[in-house]
């Protein structure tokens, strides 16, 4: 049975992956505790638990976010998304299957949260998002190719302990390059790159 509230526990419904889940939660229980512990979520992994990895990275509201560094209390009213969420059924989410055709993994630790991150990586490029390696910021620019460096900088917030960087790069460039492919009027503008690093 579920423990009562306290002054140090609070009654709260989290969504995640399109489920509401009810449960009472000591108010310092992080997200990723939440997740793993109590709802058994385990697809979200812990590595650092001090928002250094990337590896507990889920999408909160559509954005990516380090859920070690999230308090389940403050995820309240938020749709949570994480890895278990990613497929639609049998069919993988395309970024997933990219990971899977070009092998973005060794041990699939930090793969949960590369692929969590690169999802959003993807819509915050389409939506003209600049990186900290973009050449030309202004807004009327529009989104920047998404080369191999801007790939590695944008996904620089997830660490891979095995060294799987070069096909996790080519997996984000392929899934990327079919997004815009099937965006509403997306084509190939920043496509060549996309290849190019898909290649
Ligand atoms: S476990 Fe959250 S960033 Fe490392
Ligand atoms: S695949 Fe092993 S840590 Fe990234």
């Amino acid at each position: 049975m579920a423990p009562a509230p306290s002054s140090t526990s609070s009654a709260v419904v989290l969504n995640i992956n399109g489920e509401k889940y009810q449960m009472t939660v000591d108010h310092r229980t992080t997200l990723l505790d939440a997740l793993r512990e109590r709802l058994d979520l385990t697809g979200t992994k812990k590595g650092c638990d001090q928002g250094q990895c990337g590896a507990c990275t889920v999408l909160v509201d559509g954005r990516r976010e380090v859920s070690c560094l999230n308090l389940a209390v403050a995820a309240e009213g938020s749709e949570i998304t994480t890895i278990e969420g990613m497929a639609e059924g049998d069919r993988l989410h395309p970024v997933q299957q990219a990971f899977l055709d070009l092998d973005g993994y060794q041990c699939g630790y930090c793969t949960p949260g590369q692929i969590c991150s690169a999802v959003a990586v993807i819509e915050e490029h389409a939506a003209g998002w600049p990186s900290a390696v973009t050449d030309d910021v202004r807004p009327e620019a529009g989104p920047p190719p998404l080369t191999p460096d801007e790939i590695r900088e944008r996904m620089s917030g997830n660490l891979c302990r095995c060294g799987a960087y070069v096909s996790i790069v080519q997996a984000v460039a392929r899934a990327a390059e079919a997004h815009e492919a099937t965006a509403p009027g997306g084509d190939a503008n920043q496509g060549g790159t996309a290849k190019e690093a898909a290649a």
